[in-house]
């Protein structure tokens, strides 16, 4: 019937990789690359994923009806391969976004796949796609996994099949900005989480309801968004893409995570690389006072790794943060991608050969 149609979703359209050989490794921005091949399992409702498998990089079909497109019923992840000077490629504790998936699937009312079968078929992904993890320093392969309802539904409910589905890119610098500091402005009037919601989650909802504050103010020039709390309006949430840290006399200060902020695994990282260092480190409220007084304000996330920040604009009035990079981002951007990038001694056993 039209039901066994829907399900049969499994073909793809072989579409060829993008040439290598195009590639300028120099230039890197953060768009995508086709590459070689995909991971795809699927799994029924409340059942447990296939082992799956790779196949060549392309359109994947899908019911009109799929949960996801209808229900936004899907939870994305975002992690990096980076390849060391010995040829070798290094994860960046991959562990840790197998088990945010599975935190968000709960959430989501999805099954997920075990950390095991996440970091497995990460680790296969990107074996697939070796040739596309660029040189050492010249960026990396992102990683990008996927799960969603990919069964057919009408009436509002979970979807009855599911799909988890990684693909891979190379890419370099997030903001067009490169290393240099951004400019954000804060929302006042557009919230991207409330308690309750999923904001806490990486559900893909979340990123569609920021695009609207994130292109009036990249159209003013700036690079993104800084959201405050949907209750009070005055306490710091998170950037449309990344975690927020102030810095005022040596204290470091990041917004709890309390559910309507995403649990960044750079966030979590970068504090404790900056605690080892001898920094202070307070996860709490930080009201808006307390950013257009600090000393220096940087984001952290996977994509924009440590991405210092050169002014804030709230309330039409715009504050600048000393003369350029921060000297506390700058050295935990350096402690944390020397770790990632296998070239300083890994106590933590963060990094995980592929
Ligand atoms: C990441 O940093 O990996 C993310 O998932 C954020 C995304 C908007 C690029």
């Amino acid at each position: 019937g039209s039901n066994a149609r829907c399900e049969a979703s499994r073909t793809s359209t072989i579409q060829e990789a993008s040439e290598l050989a195009d590639i300028n490794w120099d230039n890197l921005g953060f768009g995508l690359v086709p590459t070689d091949y995909m991971y795809i399992a699927k799994s029924p409702r409340d059942g447990v994923f296939t082992e799956g498998g790779l196949q060549r990089f392309g359109p994947i079909q899908m019911c009109p009806s799929a949960g996801i497109l209808n229900y936004g019923q899907g939870l994305f992840e975002g992690l990096k391969a980076y390849r060391k000077e010995d040829g070798s490629i290094l994860l960046f504790r991959p562990e840790e976004n197998a088990w945010r998936m599975r935190t968000g699937a709960e959430r989501m009312c999805m099954p997920s796949p075990t950390v095991e079968h996440f970091v497995d078929a990460v680790k296969k992904t990107v074996l697939a796609n070796k040739r596309w993890v660029p040189p050492p320093g010249k960026g990396s392969l992102y990683i990008r996994p996927l799960l969603m309802g990919s069964g057919a539904v009408l009436g509002l409910a979970p979807a009855p099949e599911y799909t988890f589905l990684i693909f891979v890119s190379p890419v370099g610098n997030y903001f067009k900005e490169g290393l240099a500091p951004i400019n954000l402005i804060v929302e006042n009037e557009f919230h991207r989480a409330i308690p309750g919601g999923t904001g806490g989650v990486k559900t893909i909802g979340n990123y569609a309801a920021v695009l609207k504050a994130q292109s009036i103010a990249k159209a003013k020039g700036y690079s993104d968004v800084l959201y405050l709390d949907s209750v009070h309006k005055k306490y710091l949430e998170e950037v449309s893409s990344c975690n927020v840290f102030v810095v005022k006399d040596k204290v470091i200060s990041t917004p709890a995570i309390k559910g309507t902020i995403l649990p960044g695994i750079t966030r979590k990282s970068i504090i404790e690389v900056a605690q080892s260092q001898g920094f202070q480190v307070e996860e709490r409220l930080v009201a808006i006072d307390e950013l257009l007084e600090a000393d220096e304000v940087f984001c952290t996330g996977t994509a924009v790794v440590v991405s210092p920040v050169g002014s804030i604009t709230y309330l039409g009035k715009r504050v600048e943060y000393g003369d350029g990079v921060g000297i506390v981002s700058q050295q935990l951007y350096s402690a944390l991608t020397s770790l990632q990038m296998g070239l300083s001694e890994d106590k933590s056993c963060w990094t995980v050969v592929v």
